[in-house]
């Protein structure tokens, strides 16, 4: 082999190489019948039910097909690998095929199945390249359904023992372990696993900032913090007619002053500050009684971790005195608590020039999203590739990115993915 500027010059023009639109297409339609919301485009395929079990049979078919060497891990974690030239640590891309109850057909799919999609148009051009190439799915990155998020990748990486993880109810009720074992994703892949040689993720924005700009391509660098926590405050069920106001114990109110409050806090320590209250539960939620109990979900997001604690700070400030003064007690559990990832600069720079090669517009931006590139950041170089999302919307089963974005996108990963598994040289991390 000889190489120039890190390419495999044995091989014509891998900088020519483009992904075949309308297989990557079918493939995201395949899964996305999978779990289907009726009269919608979109899917719920929430983490280790039959519905993902069906998604990661589909995709694990679709690795087989493609001759890889399909290794699964103790938490469920799919990895495919295409050998390489050498031996050695992967050039790795991929994200996640578990989606929220009311989730689209793109986040996450779009990155792994994009990843089949290159592997498919590398192996036809003959092409072995210099690195193995391998196309990752991580369990529960939603984590809608086991806290917290991105919850395989977090185990890969050593962020979280397995055995720990195994341990984690679901708002179900549900135990992760057997609803793992239950679906035959179980596997025996050594936790946390080898670091790859580079982590590139493609994945929809899922915010209006790419489609507002007319821009089509985001070369991701890094992710805000997160924060989530669950409230369970106590106070005295009691008759909704005959409870004076001013006797009341009342923690549905102490919860939605919460939640108002929430949204003033993100106003005033203003952007990027957000703040979410997404899941709120009354106990015994009947139209006629003060509930005993309200539990609800906090999720704090900033790309500064200063200002992230001062949100938490006051937020917890806010219901502590709240809840006092309403004579309810308050207890508090952290789901998830990331803090603000910055992505390495020369994998973001590559996504840009890239961009740029190919012929699209391209900025640097931040993900308000949560990632699985932001635990691969934690072992190895890593960035995303974000395409635009109509409208903003995600999280919501009218998500949509039109076919030219996503063409666009997948050829960026493609010519990313060709770079670094060209380079003989190893990145300093
Ligand atoms: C995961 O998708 C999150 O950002 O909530
Ligand atoms: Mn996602
Ligand atoms: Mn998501």
């Amino acid at each position: 082999m000889h190489y120039r500027y890190g390419v495999d010059l044995s091989v014509p023009n891998t900088t020519d190489l483009r992904i075949d639109r309308a297989r990557l297409l079918r493939r995201l339609a395949d899964l996305a019948t999978i779990g289907a919301i009726d009269g919608t485009e979109g899917c719920a395929r929430l983490a280790l039910t039959d519905e993902d079990k069906a998604g990661r049979d589909l995709v694990v078919a679709a690795m087989h097909d493609l001759g890889l060497a399909v290794t699964v891990d103790g938490i469920g974690n799919v990895v495919g690998v295409l050998p390489g030239q050498t031996d050695g640590p992967p050039v790795m891309c991929g994200s996640h095929i578990d989606t929220v109850r009311t989730g689209g057909r793109y986040d996450g799919n779009l990155g792994v199945l994009a990843g089949l999609e290159i592997i498919e148009v590398i192996k036809a051009a003959g092409i072995t390249p210099y690195r193995p190439l391998a196309v990752a799915f991580f369990t529960d990155e939603e984590g809608s359904r086991f806290a917290p998020d991105m919850l395989g990748s977090l185990v890969y990486v050593g962020g979280m023992t397995v055995e720990e993880a195994l341990t984690i109810e679901a708002i179900d009720g549900a135990v992760l372990g057997d609803e793992l074992t239950r679906i035959g994703y179980d596997g025996a892949a050594p936790l946390p696993a080898a670091a790859p040689y580079a982590f590139v993720e493609l994945h929809i924005e899922q915010g209006p900032v790419l489609e507002v700009e007319a821009t089509t391509i985001g070369a991701v660098t890094g992710v805000q913090g997160i924060s989530w926590q669950e409230v369970t405050v106590t106070g005295q069920s009691n008759h909704a007619g005959t409870t004076p106001m001013h006797l009341r114990r009342d923690p549905g109110f102490v919860a939605a002053a919460a939640a108002a409050f929430a949204r003033e806090l993100a106003l005033d320590l203003g952007p990027p500050q957000v703040a979410t209250v997404g899941r709120v539960e009354f106990q015994p939620n009947l139209v006629n009684v003060v509930p005993a109990r309200a539990t609800f979900t906090v999720d704090l997001r900033n790309t500064d971790e200063s200002t992230l604690q001062k949100a938490e700070q006051r937020f917890a400030e806010y219901l502590r005195a709240t809840a006092e003064a309403e004579g309810c007690t308050v207890e508090t559990r952290e789901l998830a608590r990331f803090e603000p990832v910055t992505f390495d600069s020369r994998v973001v720079d590559l996504v840009e020039h890239t961009a740029t090669t190919l012929g699209h517009s391209v900025r640097r931006m931040p993900s308000g999203a949560g990632h699985d590139a932001q635990m691969l950041a934690r072992i190895c170089p890593t960035a995303m590739v974000f395409t635009p999302s109509q409208d903003g919307l995600s999280h919501n089963p009218g998500e949509y990115t039109t076919p030219d974005d996503l063409e666009a996108g997948a050829n960026v990963l493609l010519q990313v993915v060709l770079q670094l598994a060209s380079e003989e040289h190893t990145f300093d991390v």
